[in-house]
């Protein structure tokens, strides 16, 4: 069975609260119920961690190495500037897909860049929670998908 870990950074464990208009109105518990259940139809054991803090967000991804075999993260904001994270995801050598709730390409200036994306396996950005669900199916596609539609390997 892969063993999957879902990362969320800052602010998105006010889901439900926050800007319902970018991030949709569950709660961060229904959400993360309906990824470990979307991961379970792929067979799929899932982890979920949450933190506000840049170094408790790499300390995972460093854990992460040795005990998964990949990794969902919404960076949240530091997304766009932390070069910190993003040396973490290319130093473990597990496929990340970056995700994004929100459309971050139609927003505002700032979060059309990622410094992270260039060392993810890929990116699945504006689909709300749904993000989550298709990251789940692009980590088993990564795995090797149903016998013989596997992806090329990176
Ligand atoms: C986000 C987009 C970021 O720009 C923002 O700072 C977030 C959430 C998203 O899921 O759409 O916190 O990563």
């Amino acid at each position: 069975m892969k063993r999957i870990l879902v990362i969320h950074g800052p602010n998105l464990n006010l889901l439900g609260d926050r800007d319902p208009e970018h991030y949709g109105n569950d709660t961060f518990e229904a959400v993360n119920n309906q990824i470990v259940a979307r991961a379970e139809r792929r067979d799929f054991s899932c982890d979920i961690f949450q933190s506000n803090f840049e170094g408790a967000i790499i300390d995972k991804l460093h854990e992460a190495r040795n005990v998964y075999d990949g990794v969902i993260l919404n960076a949240g904001a530091y997304t766009h500037y932390s070069y910190a994270i993003r040396d973490a995801v290319e130093a473990i050598k597990i496929p990340v897909i970056e995700v994004h709730m929100s459309n971050v390409a139609a927003r505002d200036e700032f979060r059309k860049t990622s410094v992270i994306a260039p060392v993810c396996r890929g990116s699945v950005i504006g689909f709300g929670k749904a993000s989550y669900f298709l990251a789940v199916d692009a980590l088993f596609e990564v795995f090797g998908g149903e016998e013989g539609w596997g992806l090329a390997k990176k």
